[in-house]
């Protein structure tokens, strides 16, 4: 079987719950979880450590030859991927609001989108992989067997967010996530490589009146059905 035949793709905007229900969906199927939007956190927190100007797309691509960047498995299906960057843990810092705008716009770089692609594409090679991000299912993987994309309004995924950065302890004000949220869609979907987009062949879901259960429910399905074909 290709390996592409077992690789499941989890697009969409941020908030909607790509990376709770990918836990879920990867725990079912005994596949390994691979959490895209961790990779371009951890490069946004090195470059920032690095005292790059992202406007320099050579400095960039320099500083990203000497990248070292390990994922850590979640340890369990309410925690986020962590990520080892040269040798630091950084898994708290990359998950701020300021963090978040940052790996948004370092996403748009050329020299960055093609060194975490392929650090993807190597990661996907053996197939049984469950990948989230915004690309997956278009640039990453377009072979792949199993594609969904979701999608929630920007006032329900800003609602989730807030509550999941409280459960971490931060307070913060939703106005203020909303209007990020907005922000973060638009330069997502508007860049020229491998914008935010469904997969003409990806199941979409609409998850704004459905909870986590029932979404997990649908792709599982989905799956299922797929395989047994
Ligand atoms: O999924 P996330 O919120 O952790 O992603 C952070 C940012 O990384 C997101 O705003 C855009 C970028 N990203 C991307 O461009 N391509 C991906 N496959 C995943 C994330």
């Amino acid at each position: 079987m290709a390996a592409t035949a077992e690789i499941v793709t989890i697009d969409g905007p941020s908030g909607v719950g790509k990376s709770t229900i990918s836990r879920k969906v990867s725990a079912a199927l005994g596949f390994t979880y691979l959490d895209t939007g961790a990779m371009y956190r951890g490069v946004a927190c090195y470059l920032e450590e690095c005292g790059v100007d992202i406007g320099d797309e050579t400095a960039v691509a320099k500083a990203l030859a000497n990248l070292d960047l390990q994922l850590l498995p979640a340890k369990d299906a309410d925690s986020d991927v962590g990520v080892i960057i040269c040798g630091k843990d950084v898994s708290a810092v990359i998950r701020t609001p300021q963090m978040s705008m940052a790996a948004s716009a370092v996403s748009k770089l050329q020299p960055v989108r093609e060194k975490l692609t392929a650090m993807q594409q190597q990661a996907g090679s053996k197939g049984r992989i469950v990948a989230e991000g915004r690309d997956t299912g278009t640039v990453v993987f377009p072979e792949a067997a199993y594609k969904f994309f979701l999608d929630a309004t920007p006032e329900e995924r800003a609602r989730r967010r807030v509550r999941q950065l409280h459960e971490k302890g931060q307070i913060v004000d939703e106005t203020e996530i909303l209007a990020l949220t907005i922000e973060r869609d638009k330069n997502d979907r508007e860049r020229s490589l491998a914008p935010l987009k469904k997969a003409d062949d990806a199941l979409l879901i609409d998850t704004t009146e459905i909870d986590i259960t029932e979404v997990c429910g649908r792709v599982l399905a989905a799956v299922k059905a797929k395989r047994s074909v």
